[in-house]
C-alpha cells in the first residue's frame, strides 16, 4: 500500500472535479510498482511527517511524496535511486515585498510544511542565524494551508520545493521571490531492508529509458 501527502502539486494533489488523488508521483510510483511485478493497492494520504513512522510500522509499504533523500531519513528507511531534483523557493504575495535573500526576511513570519526540508531551511537560514524568532517560523500540516496563510497575510513568505512553488505561483496571487539552491533529490521510500528496492530501481530505469518519464514530465509540468 503506497502512502503520500497530497497538497503538493504537481507531485501529489487532489483533483477538484473528481476528488481523486493524482500527480506525477502517483503515476510514477504505480507504474514502477507494477513493472516490478507487485500490486500497488490503495493509496493512503496522510500528513508528511507521519509517512516515515507509518512505513516503519507497516501501515504503508512505500512512500511516494516528493521526499528528499537526506542522511537522517536514509538511516530510518531505504530509498530508491533518485527520480527528481529540486531546490527550495521562497514564495511571497504577488504585490508585496521582494526579498532577494534570507536576510531580507528579517523579523517576518515565514511558513513551511512540518517535517520537510523547507522547514529545515527556515530553521537553518532564518531561526538559527537569529533573523527571526522560533515562533515566527510557522509549521503547517499541508503546504496548501501555508499558502492560504501567505495570501491572507498571516505569514510573509513560504519556503517550499521549487516545482511546487511554481505551481502555486501559476494558480494563486503569489510569486517566487528567490531560489535557494539545495540540490535535493527525491526518492521513493521503502522499509529498511525491503528487497523490492532492486526491482523498483530497475523499473524506474526502464521508465526513464522508454520515454514514459518524459511523458509524465510533459503531462504534469506544463
Ligand atoms: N522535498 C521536501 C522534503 O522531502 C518536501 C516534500 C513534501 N512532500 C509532500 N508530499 N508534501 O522534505
Amino acid at each position: 500500500m503506497p502512502g503520500t501527502s497530497s497538497g503538493f502539486a504537481p507531485f501529489e494533489y487532489i483533483e477538484e472535479e473528481t476528488n481523486e488523488l493524482v500527480g506525477f508521483d502517483v503515476d510514477l510510483a504505480v507504474d514502477a510498482i507494477e513493472r516490478a511485478g507487485y500490486e500497488a493497492g490503495d493509496w493512503v494520504d496522510i500528513e508528511f511527517d507521519s509517512l516515515i513512522p507509518s512505513l516503519t510500522e507497516g501501515d504503508i509499504d512505500l512512500i511516494a511524496a516528493a521526499m528528499t533523500i537526506t542522511d537522517d531519513r536514509d538511516e530510518q528507511i531505504d530509498f530508491t535511486d533518485p527520480y527528481y531534483e529540486a531546490d527550495q523557493a521562497v514564495l511571497v504575495r504577488e504585490d508585496d515585498i521582494d526579498p532577494a535573500e534570507f536576510a531580507d526576511l528579517e523579523g517576518r513570519p515565514v511558513g513551511a510544511q512540518s517535517g520537510t526540508t523547507g522547514e529545515v531551511t527556515v530553521e537553518e537560514e532564518l531561526v538559527s542565524p537569529g533573523l527571526i524568532d522560533g515562533d515566527a517560523a510557522r509549521s503547517y500540516g499541508n503546504y496548501v494551508f501555508a499558502v492560504n496563510d501567505l495570501e491572507s497575510g498571516n505569514v510573509d513568505a513560504v519556503v517550499v520545493d521549487t516545482p511546487v512553488a511554481e505551481t502555486f505561483a501559476g494558480d494563486r496571487p503569489v510569486r517566487v521571490a528567490f531560489v535557494f539552491e539545495t540540490g535535493e533529490r527525491y526518492g521513493l521510500g521503502l522499509r529498511d531492508g525491503d528487497d523490492r528496492v532492486g526491482d523498483i530501481n530497475d523499473a524506474l530505469t526502464e521508465i526513464q529509458e522508454d520515454g514514459t518519464y518524459d511523458d509524465l514530465v510533459s503531462e504534469y509540468f506544463e
